[in-house]
C-alpha cells in the first residue's frame, strides 16, 4: 500500500544521507512541486535550507501572500522573497509578441535568481566558510520519463519553467519527487501540512500572467487581469467544480475593444475570455462544461466589478486545435 508517510520517511532519510552537513538553496513557483520538494528538504536538515522567490509581478492575486505566510508558517522554511516587478515591466515594455515574452520573462527569471543565489552564497560562505553546494529541484517522474524520451518533436511553445536553469550549474541536484506523479505529490503535501491554497493549486504557467495578456503587458492591465482572475477562481470554487476543471486560465484581451452600455454611458472596453479545460496531463484538453448559472455569475462580477472591461467570452475550443494558453 502506497503510504504518504513512509514516502515521507524515506525521503527524509535519503536527503541527509545526500547532503550530509552541507547548505542547500531552493528556488520557490509558488506551484505544488516545489513546495514539497523544499518541505521535505527543511523536514530533513532544517535550518541547512534556504527558498528563493521571485515576485515578477505576473503572480495572480495572494500568491505572494500565501508563499511568505501561510507556507512559511506552515513549514518554518527561510525565505527570502525578490521583488523584481519593475524590471520585469520594464524588460517587458513594448513587446506584445508571446515566443517573444517567454524569452524575456524567462531571461530575467534567471538572472534574477542567479543574483539572489549569489548574494546568499557569499553571505553562507562569510557566515562560516561553508558554501551552498546543493540546488532542490521539483522535478516529477513524468519530468523524468519526458525528458529521458527524446521524442524529438517540434517546439509549439517554449515552455519556461520556474527555477529552470542555465547549462553551466555547479550544484548538486537534490530531487526527492523524482519517483512520485502528481497526486502522490499533493498527498505528501497535505501529510506535511502544507496549505490547501498551495497543494490543491491548479497548474499555472512560468511567465504567469504575461501570457495571459494579449498585447502589452502593463502594470495597469495586470491589475485588471488580476481582479478578473481572482473572480472567476473565487466562483469556481464557491461552484465546488475545482475538481472538475483541470485549470481555467482568464485572459485580457488588451488588443481589443468593443462598444458597451452600462447606466446612460456607452463603454469602450476590453473582453476578457474564460477558457475553463478538462484534462489528464495538459497534452490535449476538451472545454468545460460548465454550468450556465456559474458563467452568468462570473460574468456580472467581471464586468461590474473590473473597471474597464465590459464584456466576457467564453472559449469552447479543444485541444488540439486551441492550446490551453493563449499565447
Ligand atoms: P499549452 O498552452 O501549451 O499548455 O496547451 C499546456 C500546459 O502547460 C502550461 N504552460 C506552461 N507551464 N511554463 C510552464 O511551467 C510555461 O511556459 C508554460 N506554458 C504553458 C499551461 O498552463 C498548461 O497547463
Amino acid at each position: 500500500d502506497w503510504n504518504p508517510g513512509h514516502v515521507i520517511a524515506d525521503q527524509v532519510a535519503a536527503i541527509r544521507a545526500q547532503v550530509g552537513t552541507g547548505k542547500v538553496i531552493c528556488g520557490l513557483s509558488g506551484g505544488v512541486d516545489s513546495a514539497v520538494a523544499a518541505a521535505l528538504v527543511h523536514e530533513a536538515v532544517g535550518d541547512q535550507l534556504v527558498c528563493v522567490f521571485v515576485d515578477h509581478g505576473l503572480l495572480r492575486q495572494d500568491e505572494r501572500r500565501q508563499v511568505e505566510e501561510d507556507y512559511v508558517a506552515a513549514t518554518g522554511v527561510r525565505l527570502v522573497t525578490v521583488d523584481a516587478e519593475e524590471q520585469f515591466l520594464s524588460a517587458l515594455a513594448g513587446v506584445t509578441d508571446p515566443e517573444q515574452k517567454r524569452k524575456i520573462i524567462g531571461r530575467e527569471f534567471i538572472r534574477t535568481f542567479e543574483q539572489a543565489q549569489a548574494a546568499l552564497i557569499a553571505e553562507a560562505q562569510e557566515a562560516d566558510g561553508d558554501p551552498i553546494k546543493y540546488l532542490v529541484q521539483g522535478t516529477l517522474y513524468p519530468d523524468v520519463v519526458e525528458s529521458g524520451g527524446g521524442s524529438g518533436t517540434a517546439t509549439i511553445k517554449s515552455h519556461h519553467n520556474v527555477g529552470g536553469l542555465p547549462d553551466d550549474l555547479t550544484f548538486e541536484l537534490v530531487e526527492p519527487l523524482r519517483t512520485l506523479f502528481k497526486d502522490e505529490v499533493r498527498a505528501i503535501g497535505r501529510e506535511l501540512g502544507l496549505p490547501e491554497t498551495i497543494v490543491g493549486r491548479q497548474p499555472f504557467p512560468g511567465p504567469g500572467l504575461g501570457i495571459r495578456i494579449v498585447g502589452e503587458v502593463t502594470a495597469e492591465r495586470l491589475d485588471l487581469l488580476r481582479a478578473a482572475d481572482a473572480i472567476a477562481r473565487e466562483e469556481l470554487t464557491a461552484a465546488g467544480l475545482d475538481g472538475e476543471i483541470w485549470q481555467c486560465p482568464v485572459v485580457l484581451l488588451a488588443d481589443v475593444r468593443s462598444v458597451g452600455v452600462q447606466g446612460d454611458g456607452r463603454t469602450y472596453g476590453h473582453p476578457i475570455v474564460l477558457r475553463p479545460v478538462s484534462s489528464e496531463d495538459a497534452m490535449t484538453a476538451d472545454w468545460t462544461r460548465l454550468p450556465y448559472d456559474v458563467l452568468a455569475r462570473i460574468s456580472n462580477r467581471i464586468t461590474n466589478q473590473v473597471p474597464g472591461v465590459n464584456r466576457v467570452v467564453l472559449d469552447v475550443t479543444s485541444k488540439p486545435p486551441g492550446t490551453i494558453e493563449w499565447e
